[in-house]
């Protein structure tokens, strides 16, 4: 089947086509197309995302993304003749004035595509701007007599490893998930596709709102991840003052983790000493990677020796750590060579619509996606959705 995705869930508008066939047994997709457009420049002045401002955003960049996304797969035809929109699309699009112009501007002009169904982030993530990914799902549901299919944003960062060079992986159950992300971190127990139980989150910040934070305070600006990462890959061990950062909850008994500490203690640090200088900068900036990976390795081996996990799968904006990436694969070669690890591509590591589309997939062989206009006013954003 064909599945058109929306992801709207933070700051980066994305759709994709996937092609989806197999079913359960044995899952195989293709991208037909993908498009992301990013936020950072907008909210990198205001030193994290605006709520406010990513949903105008997503509102005037989702059209221009369907017709492009439409155009690369193929499945872009003008319409022989103009259509005539239903009248409820004004209805379903009030609160997005910007996105119901694009959509009277695009939609009668063209063919209904050739596509099965729309899956599109329902949470969780930013409420404002959820609402206009599912707004623009339930337009296009109502127009195209098309279904949707909600999905869980952190199921599709769980399942966006499953996609490697094209070509398509499974994932041997019992499977641990490590979702990192700006918003999460979690340790999840897969049973088998689509059974998913939560062993432990963060009790305040997530990994990347940590990464966001102490960017923040070296004078990094947002995101902060992948800057603090290239900033320590520049330091050189030898010129170590000895600054250490704790590894909150390294030995607890549970599968929790807490990074606001750790930040505070990056916090203290920085304020003790009377200049931040580049070469110290570049040493808070390692030791502080290191920590939250060390953090994050631990917890995962523990859980993955306590469930006799046969597979490791990672997720999230965080997972395009390298070093992350490295120091997993060296302790599962080490301690776990039975353990398969399954690492997304990078750009499937942070936000995008073709992990929404996978997802999607499974939950339609859970259950058959049908067009009804009841669900179309029924679905809602949720912006604190757990997985399950
Ligand atoms: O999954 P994602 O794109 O969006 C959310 O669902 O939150 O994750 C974004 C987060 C940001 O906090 C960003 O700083 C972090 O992922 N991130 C990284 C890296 N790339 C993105 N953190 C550490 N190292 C990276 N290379
Ligand atoms: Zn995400």
């Amino acid at each position: 089947m064909k599945i058109l995705a929306i992801e709207t869930s933070c700051d980066d508008t994305a759709i994709a086509i996937i092609e989806a066939n197999g079913g359960l047994k044995k899952p195989s997709f293709k991208v037909l197309s993908s498009q992301t457009h990013s936020q950072i420049e907008l909210h990198a002045k205001w030193q994290g995302v605006v709520p406010f401002l990513a949903k105008r955003e997503h509102s005037i960049n989702l059209v221009p993304l369907l017709e492009a996304s439409l155009e690369k797969a193929g499945l872009l035809k003008t319409a022989a003749k103009e259509k005539t929109l239903p009248g409820e699309l004004h209805k379903i699009l009030e609160k997005e004035p910007e996105l119901l112009k694009n959509m009277e501007l695009l939609l009668p002009e063209i063919e209904i595509p050739k596509i099965d169904a729309i899956a599109v982030t329902y949470g969780p993530g930013l409420e404002p701007a959820l609402w206009v990914g599912v707004n623009m799902a339930r337009a296009l549901s109502l127009c195209w007599k098309k279904p949707i299919v909600p999905v869980n944003h952190m199921e599709g960062h769980a399942l966006s490893s499953l996609l490697a060079e094209k070509k398509t992986r499974g994932i041997k159950f019992p499977s641990i998930a490590l979702l990192v992300s700006g918003g999460h971190t979690e340790l999840v127990l897969m049973k088998d596709w689509m059974k998913y139980k939560i062993l432990g989150s963060t009790r305040d910040d997530a990994a990347g709102e940590a990464f966001d934070k102490v960017a923040r305070i070296l004078g990094l600006t947002y995101p902060g991840g992948p800057k603090i990462s290239k900033l320590a890959e520049t330091f050189d061990i030898k010129n170590s003052t000895g600054i250490k950062f704790p590894r909150p909850m390294i030995n607890s008994d549970d599968f929790d983790f807490s990074f606001s500490g750790l930040k505070t203690s990056v916090l203290y640090k920085a304020k003790e000493l009377a200049e931040l200088t580049d070469e110290l900068k570049k040493e808070f900036a390692f030791e502080f990677e290191q920590a939250v990976i060390d953090t994050l390795v631990s917890k995962t081996k523990k859980a993955i020796n306590k469930f006799k996990a046969k597979s490791l799968v990672i997720g999230g904006g965080v997972s395009a750590n390298k070093k992350l990436r490295v120091s997993l694969t060296e302790m599962i070669k080490k301690d776990l060579a039975d353990t398969e690890l399954l690492i997304p591509e990078s750009s499937l590591s942070v936000d995008n619509a073709v992990m929404i589309g996978i997802a999607g997939y499974f939950r339609a062989q859970k259950k058959k996606p049908v067009f009804s206009l009841p669900l179309i006013k029924r679905i809602k954003a949720e912006g604190n959705l757990l997985l399950k």
